[in-house]
């Protein structure tokens, strides 16, 4: 779906305006504008840990969702529970339509994302961009904890965005941050994290399809190792 001229003119304003702010004031403004249409989509990653404490102290009733595959690692579900108690929050978890996976397990196997891209690909929508639709509606604003050196394929990501698949304005507060940046401020305010932080893996998706990296490794290179890292997307984050 494409954006008016108004809503196009609207996400440059923005831009503009919150350039070199910090992700509490970008989130204090859109919390306070876009009340009850707004929602942050968690992975219960590093990211979205902090997005989520600094959420929970502007606005504890926004919306929290996390796009549940199936296949996550116990570790997670792990921290959806921790999260929920710390911040006496309900993080509502989308699961995909059983039917759909059924159909598509029986045909290409339980594993089918490690014989071809277009096996994975169709994987990742069944089990993520279909229930994220279902999870965005109503809402006008999206906030996830994309950030500009995770890799390549997200350097020309813009703060505020337009996303034509769902029709919806994107805000990225920690955009600008480092990974240092993530981790001063976990410890410091003491942020429940995912365990597998702290054994090696730093970009956390579903079990199979993530594994650790070495230290001299990209932080995204446990992420469908097995595929080049171009590929290296679900199709959330598609421009
Ligand atoms: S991914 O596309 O490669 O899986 P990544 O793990 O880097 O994404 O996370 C980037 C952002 O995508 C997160 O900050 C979050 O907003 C969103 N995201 C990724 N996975 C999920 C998920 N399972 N549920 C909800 N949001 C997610
Ligand atoms: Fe399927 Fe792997 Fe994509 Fe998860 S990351 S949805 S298991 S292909």
């Amino acid at each position: 779906m494409q954006a008016d001229k108004k809503t196009l003119q609207l996400i440059e304003e923005l831009n503009t305006r919150f350039d070199k702010k910090n992700p509490e004031d970008v989130l204090g403004f859109f919390l306070l504008e876009c009340k009850r249409k707004i929602a942050l989509s968690s992975s219960l990653g590093a990211e979205d840990q902090v997005l989520t404490e600094m959420i929970s102290k502007i606005d504890p009733e926004t919306k929290i969702f996390t796009l549940d595959t199936g296949r996550l690692f116990p570790e997670t579900y792990d921290l959806i529970s921790e999260t929920n108690k710390k911040y006496h929050i309900k993080i509502e978890v989308f699961f995909p339509d059983y039917k759909s996976v059924e159909t598509m397990v029986k045909e290409k196997g339980i594993n089918l994302f490690y014989e071809s891209i277009e096996n994975r690909k169709l994987c990742c929508h069944l089990r993520k961009i279909e229930p994220a639709k279902r999870a965005f509606k109503g809402l006008d604003v999206w906030i996830s904890g994309l950030r500009k050196d995770q890799s390549l394929n997200r350097f020309n990501t813009k703060l505020v965005e337009w996303d034509e698949v769902n029709g919806l304005i994107k805000v990225n507060p920690l955009l600008n941050w480092s990974e240092k940046d993530v981790w001063n401020y976990i410890k410091e305010k003491d942020v429940p994290y995912n365990a597998l932080h702290d054994k090696g893996f730093p970009s956390i998706g579903c079990q199979p399809c993530t594994r650790a990296v070495k230290k001299d490794e990209d932080i995204r290179a446990g992420r469908w190792w097995w595929e080049e890292a171009e590929h290296n997307e679900c199709g959330l984050h598609v421009k």
